[in-house]
């Protein structure tokens, strides 16, 4: 089997997408119009004309503006049934996907039409695709703690139904420490807990997620490489970095795919997966962000098996599930 078949063969788990940032453009348009919302451009190609960053916030501006669009539960539930046909297309069996509560209850947004909107969609994508789904609730971090906290007892009813809590929006300025509390009762409630820490923010963030959030899973993570007794530590722990090769070259965390160190991290040992982040912004889905790393680095076919095996290592499913797809890995020529 050549690269590319190989990766579109390979079984994978997603780690890290925002429901939010699959929000394709012809979506957008048709659910503004059947809500009646405007949106500040006159066509979908304006729209992605748009789509030019020169950073994370320039990126989360244009992000939660479209968001704006979404009102209804059934708006929810065809976001998020639009990003499942996108895994079936990529051989994603298993996701574990973002949600931003506050982005929607802001704009006066019941959480519930949120979840229940996002939650159908998971259950049908069981039923009719056989792709298992999660849902990680996303504190936005430059809102306040007291935000963050209100935002946790809202899901509270639902903490069934939520695998686990993460921390996103912009990081420079907002470390997790400043949700330390709030993060110690989500765990105290029996949350799994993720982070965004060390895209543009510093290898100290990354210290600080680890040892006052205590993350099961750090995202992104790519700036612990400035720091050789990070490195060090997450390799000890078998820590898990979601790394997202598209958006890093998109929000120029990197100049050139080229300089990517997702396989230098591999190659040390360290636990790195492959994610598409917002896919509809950063120009693809799962196998898209895989070839482009294939092709730019020149991987392995033993490289690309690993980063998919690595991608349910460090899900959330049980471990006769993860034996399972392992084997189906290891089965691929
Ligand atoms: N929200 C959506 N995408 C994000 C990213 N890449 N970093 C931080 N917050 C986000
Ligand atoms: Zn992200």
């Amino acid at each position: 089997m050549n690269r590319i078949e190989l990766i579109r063969a390979l079984p994978k788990a997603e780690l890290h997408v925002h429901i939010e940032g699959t929000f394709e453009p012809e979506l957008m348009f048709a659910i503004a119009q059947r809500n009646q919302i405007e949106i500040p451009y006159k066509s979908v190609e304006e729209l992605k004309q748009a789509y030019n960053f020169h950073n994370l916030q320039s990126f989360l501006d244009i992000y939660y503006a479209g968001a704006n669009v979404l009102v209804h539960e059934q708006d929810f539930y065809d976001l998020a049934w639009a990003y499942f046909e996108k895994c079936a297309e990529d051989k994603v069996v298993h996701t574990e996907i973002f949600f931003d509560p506050q982005t929607h209850t802001d704009r006066g947004i019941a959480f519930e039409t949120v979840f229940n909107g996002l939650k159908r969609a998971c259950t049908d994508a069981q039923v009719k695709l056989g792709i298992s789904a999660e849902l990680i609730m996303c504190f936005l971090r430059h809102l306040s703690e007291e935000a963050a906290f209100e935002t946790l007892a809202q899901a509270l009813p639902f903490k069934d139904q939520i695998i686990a809590v993460g921390l996103d929006s912009s990081e420079l300025g907002h470390p997790p420490a400043k949700f330390e509390r709030v993060f110690a009762k989500a765990r105290e409630e029996g949350f799994l807990v993720v982070a965004h820490a060390g895209e543009e923010g510093p290898a100290e963030y990354v210290w600080e997620a680890l040892d006052l959030l205590k993350v099961n899973r750090v995202d992104h993570g790519v700036r612990s490489e400035e720091d050789p007794k990070l490195l060090e530590r997450l390799i000890a722990e078998k820590m898990p970095l979601t790394v997202c090769p598209l958006s890093n070259l998109k929000l120029c965390v990197v100049d050139d795919m080229a300089e990517h160190n997702i396989q230098r991290l591999l190659q040390q040992g360290v636990h790195v997966t492959v994610n598409s982040d917002d896919p509809s912004y950063f120009g693809g889905y799962m196998n898209d962000n895989f070839i482009a790393i294939a092709e730019s680095l020149d991987l392995s076919n033993a490289e690309l098996k690993k980063l998919a095996k690595n991608s349910f290592e460090a899900s959330f499913i049980t471990d006769v599930e993860k034996q399972k797809w392992m084997q189906q890995i290891d089965a691929l020529a």
